[in-house]
């Protein structure tokens, strides 16, 4: 029997363009249902795609994507990568920017017409036919949901997943006119929001079904505290929304046949190698001491505030700590500070993979204390190499990590200290209890080693995605 066909889109997927973990989940997700359904993964094509690299060329394919009285033109551009098929979608105000979304700290201003474009587009691929399922991610494919209801001749059913509520994409509602929506879906059962129009609310409320990235987030955002404003509309759709947890590309994040460590490694012993030339490199001292890292944007999500707020307190304790990342300017300023006071801290602004690789294999422990993360990755990548995560218990960070008190070596889930008040008390308290652990070097290598060995890959976890397909494709 043929495959059935499947429109993955997304605004960003690695090793293309990427700022966060969507470009990571983008990646991995469909070439693990490739097997099983036939997938063309579609996404904008931003200034900073490499074409040579990757052998993207155009498909010949052209058309016009009518907004509002307006005409704007569309190329596609495609190539193969690892068995499966992309299409890049091209078009000025999408692809001759500097950045994805804008500059740090704010979103270019004309957005929404270039996330319209790209959902218009999606729709316009949905329509000449073939697709079961389209899988929309996030905001900047919301309205896609929207557009394919009232097509009469899209037949694909739809599925939305939330990477993060937090970013909604909401514009003026003036903007209904430049995307040509019908005013009949500026209400509250569609797109309005508090006189505003909301993209991740076409999303929610358009789909067919709609998941999260993790159970405990999809059960936490339909409370005020995480919903983010959304929390009455997601309860009103509960009964098509799930949540299902990521998995990582286990095949780059390997200890084993990692190019980028400087001493690649199958068992925790094997990461002494990697922590001393780590250490040597930032001139931090002390191999017997755990060390911690924290890996990843400088927002407030990540619980920034909270780290710098008990760094001082840390650092004070028989332990090195590293930084690695970038983001908002008042962060660096404050980290630089505690770093600058600490020499036991040592911090590094940017983004460098191969670097980020070498400090899982050199750490003890990975830092994250999040204040709500929907799924996170970092703590998966991190038990892989074998090092504990310390994270508060919220998201899918409580459904990865399980607390260490509760440690069995017969379970199939990674462990590490877990802490429940988003509190800097909290959090040193966590650390303490870390580097508590760390003494017990016998039953901290056997935790190190069991997280080694769990599987965190797509392997299993993308079966809830394809039994997700097949119900919808099956729906219709
Ligand atoms: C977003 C979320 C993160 C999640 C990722 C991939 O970046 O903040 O928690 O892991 O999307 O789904």
């Amino acid at each position: 029997m043929a495959r059935r066909r499947v429109l993955f889109a997304a605004s960003e997927v690695y090793p293309f363009a990427k700022t966060g973990g969507l470009a990571d989940v983008a990646h991995s997700l469909p070439r693990a249902l490739n097997g099983d359904y036939d997938l063309t993964v579609v996404m904008p094509l931003y200034r900073g795609v490499d074409l040579d690299r990757f052998g993207i060329v155009p498909t010949g394919e052209a058309f016009e994507v009518n907004m509002g009285g307006e005409g704007y033109p569309v190329t596609l551009y495609g190539c193969d990568y690892e068995g499966v098929e992309y299409r890049f979608v091209a078009s000025p105000l999408l692809s001759e920017r500097d950045y994805l979304y804008g500059p740090p700290e704010c979103g270019y201003a004309d957005n929404m017409t270039r996330f319209g474009i790209f959902s218009h587009a999606i729709v316009e691929l949905l329509r000449r036919g073939g697709y079961a399922v389209a899988h929309l991610n996030d905001w900047q494919c919301g309205l896609a949901a929207l557009l394919m209801r009232d097509d009469a001749s899209v037949e694909a059913k739809s599925l939305f997943t939330i990477h993060n509520l937090a970013y909604q994409g909401v514009f003026e509602a003036a903007c209904l006119k430049t995307l040509g929506i019908g005013s009949e879906h500026f209400t509250m059962e569609g797109v309005e929001f508090y006189g505003r129009l909301n993209f991740m609310k076409a999303g929610i409320g358009y789909a067919d079904r709609v998941t999260t990235v993790s159970p405990s987030y999809a059960r936490e955002i339909l409370t005020p505290e995480f919903g983010c404003g959304l929390e009455g509309y997601l309860r009103h759709h509960r009964g098509k929304l799930s949540g299902i947890v990521n998995g990582i590309d286990t095949r780059h994040f390997s200890p084993e046949h990692d190019a980028a460590l400087e001493a690649p490694y199958r068992l925790p012993s094997g990461k002494a190698a990697n922590k001393s030339a780590f250490l040597k490199r930032t001139g931090l001292k002390g191999a017997k001491k755990p060390l911690f890292v924290f890996i990843g944007r400088f927002t407030w999500q990540k619980g920034l505030d909270l780290l710098i707020d008990a760094l001082p307190k840390i650092a004070v304790l028989e332990c090195n700590v590293a930084i690695l990342g970038e983001g908002e300017a008042a962060y660096h300023d404050r980290l630089k500070a505690v770093a600058e006071a600490h020499a036991n801290v040592s911090l590094e602004f940017g983004y460098d993979e191969g670097l980020s690789h070498r400090m899982y294999a050199a750490a003890d422990f990975l830092l994250m204390p999040s204040l709500f993360e929907p799924c996170g990755l970092n703590q998966m990548i991190a038990m892989r190499y074998g090092a504990l995560p310390v994270v508060h218990r919220v998201g899918g960070l409580a459904d990865t990590v399980l607390p260490v008190e509760g440690y069995a070596p017969g379970s199939g889930d990674g462990f590490g200290i877990a802490f429940s008040a988003a509190t800097k008390r909290a959090l040193f308290g966590a650390v303490q209890r870390a580097v508590e652990l760390y003494g017990d070097r016998r039953r901290f290598g056997a935790i190190a080693r069991h997280n080694m060995e769990c599987d965190f890959s797509w392997e299993e976890r993308s079966k809830a995605y394809a039994a997700l397909y097949e119900q919808l494709a099956q729906s219709g």
